[in-house]
């Protein structure tokens, strides 16, 4: 591996509680559903825990509360090998919790409750000063206060950190914080939130990153599952094709794309090789079960580089 890249991480952490179904129900029907689980979860966790299992030095910060899913959750990333000491425990908030159902095609529908993810506000990015002067990106995503996105993203832009916004839950965004990312990563329903149009297509979503880079963004990667990714940089737009799999459960398979593209990039390869990547990652984490549990190693996500014959990979 080349020297190790570091990477911040600052959003949310969630205990995710979830249950497999046929479907999802109608309004106000009631359905019989298979076993139920709590998993490891929340955006800015998965991405953090994803970047650590991928190899990289991750800082993660976030708040979670000081009651039982809140430890399980701190405990679960020391083992992950996270550094941790920026991490508030909220001692008048409950830990964010995600309601998750999982269809027989694998597809989710998550309601969450944010509890300390709300209060996760600019004051607790004081402390990190020394940590951004020595990481090589900084990955944000839109479940914790806006402002406290808007506060990392300068911090960072400051310091000429790399800035990757994972645009998702959706939300539109004031121009002046899509003008702060470098690189911006909505799927499609984000990508609609953003852009006040729809993508339906490849070309759709080409058109759609175009305008992202309008809009401000250095470099705009739609994400877009079975059709794979689209990169725009002023300089070109390209389309990457998806790796076809087994689809079990597609929760977090974001999170390991945006994870793999920004240890990727951390580690020097170009962003059409990160996003190669990261649409391997994104195929692995829908072959398993769970947010956290299906994020995959270097390791493994170097072997299915290599098997499916992709040109860029992380080294093994
Ligand atoms: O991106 C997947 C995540 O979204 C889940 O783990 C859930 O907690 C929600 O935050």
């Amino acid at each position: 591996m080349p020297d190790k890249p570091r990477l911040l991480v600052i959003g949310s952490a969630n205990m995710d509680l979830v249950v497999t179904a046929e479907r999802v129900p109608r309004r106000g029907e009631t359905l019989s559903g298979g076993e139920f689980k709590m998993v490891p979860g929340g955006k800015g966790a998965n991405q953090a825990v994803a970047c650590a299992r991928l190899g990289a030095e991750t800082h993660f910060v976030g708040r979670i509360g000081a009651d039982a899913f809140g430890e399980t959750l701190r405990q679960g990333y020391e083992r992950e090998g996270l550094r941790i000491e920026h991490l508030v425990t909220d001692p008048d908030a409950p830990t964010g919790i995600a309601m998750i159902i999982v269809d027989a095609d694998g597809d989710n529908s998550i309601v969450v409750a944010p509890g300390a993810n709300k209060r996760c506000l600019p004051a607790d990015l004081e402390p990190l000063e020394a940590v951004l002067d020595e990481v090589h990106c900084l990955v944000l995503q839109l479940e914790i206060p806006l402002d406290t996105v808007r506060a990392a993203l300068r911090m960072g832009r400051e310091r000429g950190v790399t800035t990757i916004l994972d645009a998702g839950p959706p939300r539109a965004l004031p121009p002046e914080v899509v003008a702060l990312v470098d690189v911006i990563s909505p799927n499609e329903t984000e990508a609609e939130a953003l852009l006040g149009r729809s993508i339906a297509d490849v070309a759709s979503a080409e058109a759609g990153a175009r305008r992202l880079l309008q809009m401000g963004a250095a470099a705009a990667v739609m994400k877009l599952g079975a059709w794979g990714a689209v990169v725009a940089t002023p300089d070109e737009v390209s389309h990457i094709r998806a790796q076809r799999v087994e689809a079990v459960d597609t929760t977090a398979a974001g999170d390991a794309f945006t994870a793999a593209m920004a240890v990727a990039l951390a580690e020097g390869q170009s962003l059409r090789e990160a996003v190669e990547i990261a649409v391997c990652a994104g195929a692995l984490a829908v072959t398993v079960f769970g947010a956290q549990p299906s994020l995959p190693t270097r390791e493994k996500l170097a072997e299915f580089c290599q098997d499916r014959g992709c040109r860029a990979s992380l080294s093994p």
